[in-house]
């Protein structure tokens, strides 16, 4: 058995820079970072050592302190995400770090590490907030294990917090409005895909926030700081996207008098996103495949391969396993993109996101503009009702074109677009096709109830009611009689 006793290490030590006792051991390349720091608080070298090596085979950047001053150090200049504490430490002492750690950052995981004597201490410092302990000796499966099991616990508080962060002023997930349970189903995939680095293939009719989506998963990750990049197949002439995605070398072609990076090299780092991705023409689909798979690229016209490390997002409005079963998008592009799907609703099937959409819009020009405006109850049902097979770009615009059409300060229904205006009468002014068949009434009885309502209405006066009526008083008078209605 391979033990972190202070003896027995099976694994290579490496040279360490260390800084006034302390040192920051930078990653090892072949190792993909995961982001957080840890710090090793020990006095024994070989346990540093030990820990040191796991951490970083894990994609922590580690921090070591040999004493309790060295670690109060690190912890003043650096955010540590995880620390390993050797509970008996010279001088303060391990309970003391931990109250402090816990003090200046609560959400710090610490893992103490203490031997079999002085187990009853790190039930203490569970009781004071640690996460777990190890006793020593210890093998490096077990700490392996138990270091996972850390990263899965800050992972998901991780996400959590950036749900809770983006869930902020209750109106959607960043930039992104709308609370229906739909939403709150994709903003919870978003807040998993911003941590990933798979490919993510974003699905929904025109207008339904694709794009913004794509923004979003970039811009909420941890490579936020790196490009976003968005590339449109639809829009762009096939040789124009492929030497936009590829590059090309001097003289590739005719004009091409420099040699050109193309855009899966300069996202370096970031993401590139591929909207209208069901528009790649089949020739450049494969080329695409072969540089997700080999993560490399040959520019246009060149034959020497060139590294790349890009995130891909796509887009699209299509049926792709449509367009796969029709032989027009290749299946093994389509499984490449799909690790993990995002279906974006229309917004006929949210509804009640119409109302926080429209007053966010209205809010939006308010800033703009100076003029707060608001919806009349009646354009409100209006836009309510309506089905928007446009989505959320058309419901923008007829709030835009609305706000520019108002004399006042509220829109009413003649502002609204007349698709909106002209649905009302095709679906709801229309008895014909809307009236089912069991309700109809004979033409006497409904005049009939026309002519109570109306008395009853103006409460009993029976000129006012002819009036409303658009009849004459007698012939009211006549009406009543037939029906034998006493008044
Ligand atoms: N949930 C939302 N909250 C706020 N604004 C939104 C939302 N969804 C979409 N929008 C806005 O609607 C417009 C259309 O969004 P976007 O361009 O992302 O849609 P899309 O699905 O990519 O459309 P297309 O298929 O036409 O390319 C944008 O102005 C965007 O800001
Ligand atoms: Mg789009």
């Amino acid at each position: 058995m391979s033990t972190f006793n202070g003896v027995d290490l099976p694994i290579a030590r490496s040279s360490q820079a260390n800084i006034a006792g302390i040192s920051s051991t930078p990653r090892r390349e072949a190792i993909e970072s995961n982001h957080l720091n840890l710090l090793i608080v020990d006095d024994e070298r070989s346990i540093r050592d030990g820990c040191r090596e796991v951490a970083q085979a894990l994609g922590f950047t580690t921090y070591i302190a040999d004493n309790s001053e060295h670690a109060f150090r690190v912890l003043e200049t650096a955010s540590i995400d995880v620390v390993l504490l050797d509970l008996r430490l010279p001088g303060p002492g391990g309970l003391e770090i931990l109250r402090d750690v816990k003090r200046r950052r609560p959400e710090t995981v610490v893992v103490v590490i203490t031997g079999y004597a002085t187990v009853q201490s790190a039930v203490q410092a569970m009781k004071n907030g640690a996460y777990d302990y190890v006793t020593k000796p210890f093998n490096i499966e077990e700490l392996r294990m138990l270091l996972e099991r850390v990263l899965g616990h800050l992972q998901l508080t991780s996400e959590n917090r950036l749900l809770r962060e983006q869930v902020k002023s209750k109106q959607g997930f960043g930039s992104i409005i709308g609370r229906s349970p739909e939403m709150e189903k994709l903003y919870r995939i978003i807040s998993k895909a911003a941590h990933s680095t798979h490919p993510v293939l974003v699905l929904g009719e025109s207008g339904t926030g694709k794009e913004l989506v794509a923004r979003s998963i970039h811009f909420s990750g941890p490579y936020r700081d790196k490009p976003f990049i968005p590339v449109d197949c639809g829009s762009l002439v096939p040789t124009l996207i492929e030497s936009e995605l590829f590059g090309y070398v001097k003289g590739a072609f005719t004009g091409a008098a420099r040699a050109k990076d193309g855009l899966l090299t300069i996202a370096d780092g970031g993401t590139v996103f591929l909207d209208e991705i069901g528009e790649l023409p089949v020739d450049l689909q494969s080329k695409l495949l072969r540089a997700l798979q080999e993560k490399e690229i040959r520019p246009v016209g060149g034959t020497k391969a060139i590294p790349i490390n890009v995130r891909i997002l796509a887009a699209t409005n299509k049926d792709l396993e449509q367009c796969v079963a029709q032989g027009t998008f290749r299946r093994d592009l389509y499984f490449r993109l799909n690790v993990l799907t995002l279906r974006i609703p229309p917004l006929r099937e949210r509804k009640q996101d119409i109302l926080l959409l429209a007053g966010h819009f209205l809010e939006r020009l308010a800033r703009a503009t100076g003029v707060q405006r608001n919806i009349s109850d009646e354009a409100l049902k209006l836009l309510l009702a309506y089905d928007f097979p446009g989505n959320i770009r058309e419901l923008e615009n007829s709030i835009e074109r609305a706000c520019a059409l108002t004399s006042g300060p509220t829109i009413s229904v003649p502002d609204l677009p007349t698709s909106i205006q002209n649905w009302k009468l095709q679906n709801q002014g229309n008895p014909v096709t809307s009236v089912d068949p069991e309700t109809i009434l004979p033409l006497i009885e409904l005049e009939k109830q026309a002519i109570l309502q109306a008395i009853d209405h103006v409460h009993g006066d029976k000129l006012e009611a002819a009036k409303l009526l658009g009849i004459g008083k007698t012939t009211l008078y006549r009406k009543l009689k037939e029906y034998g209605a006493e008044f």
